[in-house]
């Protein structure tokens, strides 16, 4: 750690662990309550332990980053942040608003919070991932602006490097598709037309960038291969995203009372976005492979590789599973989705911040390069449960879908919903098992940043050894 403002990025990822226990327990009460209905029941309701879930997920990874963005950009930038104050009083009103508006999920009512927030005045409430109140929303608003001022004016001060451009433009980006958030259109159509704009467009547009910027920084860091070779794999990944994702947001535009040419352009650009996610594994291992030394952080190697790997398969090779039009004809909204969701979520932003943390929490606690083997070693078998369990949590979801899509929409004697949810009923119990496998993962990579030591002479001994 070279800039003193860096460790602002502390505070974020300690924020982002702790959210993300709590996003990986609601999933396993929504995972139980698929097969014991009543499980919870009415404390804490499915639709109430969904929302918190997906939200939870989507603000610990926000969170994290954020820090990795306070981390990575001064350091790039060669100068200390402009106004490291503010990003750490950023902090604590983002915690407050997200811990307060969990709270209100739990405690009121939706209806009565929308209420409560005075929704009507301008109504964005009631949608998925973006059920905050309008509150909330206008919060989040105010703590983007304040980062993206404070990072931009970082990187205009000092120097200007192609990985805090692109990372720069992600985040841009990110704040400019979140206010389609705030546009709420009454007509349902046009409603879903617009909502996927900040919903695709992040995870397959803008986020897509950060996730590139952030994996060419830890390869950079970690491998010593030239900056330029880098940059010129960044500059085609980010192409290829562009081109590929924008019009690729058509994937969302089959079956919801949009013009049917959108069949032809979704699928036709959306069968393309395997294609910067594929790059980024080939540069990753090709990085890997060519480098210049050998970094002792090899927990942080793992997880920067993991990204690209299971990006590649959850995003890639399970989101063209279901991208073709006459395939989505079948599929859309079913378990076919959630395994895809699962598996992208996890391989390309769960898994870029944990690797970001990996690699810049010991820096920031001192360790010089990296934690003690033995730390990384408890580290490593984290990285290895909650993979594999995620892999497992989306082949049983696959197998779920295959067999829903099957029974319910394609053989000649269609069954119920709920029928069919009977019949897959051991496809879900064995995702809880899985989700317990990965939440024992979770809590061993907690346990990781206790162990070992935490004098730093006596660590740079363990590493030598
Ligand atoms: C890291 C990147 C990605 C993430 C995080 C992600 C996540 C998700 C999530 C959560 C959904 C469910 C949305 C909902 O209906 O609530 C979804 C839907 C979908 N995704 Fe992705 N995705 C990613 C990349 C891709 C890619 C590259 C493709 C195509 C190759 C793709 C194809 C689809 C399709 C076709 C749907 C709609 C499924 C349906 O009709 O039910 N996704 N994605
Ligand atoms: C890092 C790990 C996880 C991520 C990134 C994640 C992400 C998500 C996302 C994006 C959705 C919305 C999916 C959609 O609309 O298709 C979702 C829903 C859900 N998740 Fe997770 N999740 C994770 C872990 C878990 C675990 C461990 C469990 C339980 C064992 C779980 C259980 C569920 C359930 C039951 C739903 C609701 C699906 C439905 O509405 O039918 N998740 N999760
Ligand atoms: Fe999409």
């Amino acid at each position: 750690m070279k800039y003193e403002s860096q460790k602002t990025a502390k505070l974020y990822f300690i924020a982002a662990i702790g959210l993300f226990v709590g996003q990986i327990l609601f999933g396993l009460i929504m995972g139980l309550q698929y097969v014991m209905g009543d499980f919870l029941f009415p404390e804490i309701p499915f639709n109430v332990a969904r929302m918190v879930h997906t939200n939870l997920l989507i603000v610990w990874l926000l969170f994290g980053f954020m820090g990795a963005t306070y981390y990575l950009v001064p350091e790039e930038a060669e100068t200390d942040l402009v106004a490291p104050w503010l990003a750490t009083l950023m902090f604590w009103i983002f915690l407050a608003a997200g811990a307060a508006t969990v709270a209100a999920y739990l405690l009121v009512p939706y209806a009565t919070l929308a209420e409560l927030t005075m929704n009507d005045l301008l109504p964005t409430m009631g949608r998925e991932f973006l059920e905050q109140p309008t509150i909330t929303k206008l919060g989040i608003v105010v703590v983007v602006l304040a980062f993206l001022a404070n990072v931009g004016l970082t990187i205009l001060k000092g120097r200007k490097t192609v990985v805090n451009l692109v990372l720069l433009l992600g985040l841009v980006g990110l704040a400019v598709f979140f206010l389609f958030a705030f546009y709420n259109p009454i007509n349902l159509v046009m409603d879903k037309f617009w909502w996927w704009w900040t919903v695709h467009l992040w995870v397959e547009g803008v986020w897509e960038l950060i996730l590139g910027a952030i994996l060419a920084f830890i390869l950079i860091k970690t491998t010593g291969v030239d900056r330029e070779v880098i940059e010129k794999w960044l500059y085609i990944i980010v192409a290829m995203t562009l081109i590929t994702g924008i019009i690729g947001t058509g994937h969302h535009y089959y079956w919801i009372g949009t013009p049917e040419y959108w069949q032809w352009w979704g699928s036709i650009f959306s069968a393309m976005e395997p294609i910067p996610f594929f790059m980024m594994t080939v540069y990753a291992f090709n990085m890997v492979n060519n480098r210049r030394r050998e970094h002792p952080n090899k927990a942080a190697v793992l997880w920067a590789l993991g990204t690209a790997v299971m990006a590649f398969l959850g995003a890639g090779v399970w989101g063209f599973l279901h991208t073709l039009a006459p395939v989505n004809f079948y599929t859309h909204g079913t378990q076919i989705t959630a395994a895809h969701g699962h598996m992208a979520f996890y391989g390309a932003y769960v898994m870029i911040v944990l690797a970001m943390i990996s690699y810049s929490m010991p820096l920031m606690r001192g360790r010089t390069a990296a934690n003690s083997p033995r730390s990384q070693i408890v580290e490593m078998w984290s990285f290895w449960l909650m993979t594999v369990a995620m892999v497992f949590i989306t082949l049983f979801l696959t197998g779920a879908g295959i067999l829903q899509v099957y029974l319910q929409r394609f053989s000649d004697a269609p069954m119920d919903f709920m029928v069919v949810q009977d019949k897959i009923a051991l496809f879900y119990w064995m995702r809880e098992i899985a989700g317990l496998v990965f939440l024992i993962g979770l809590i061993l990579y907690c346990v990781s940043f206790f162990v070992g030591t935490d004098d730093p002479e006596v660590a740079i001994k363990e590493i030598e050894a």
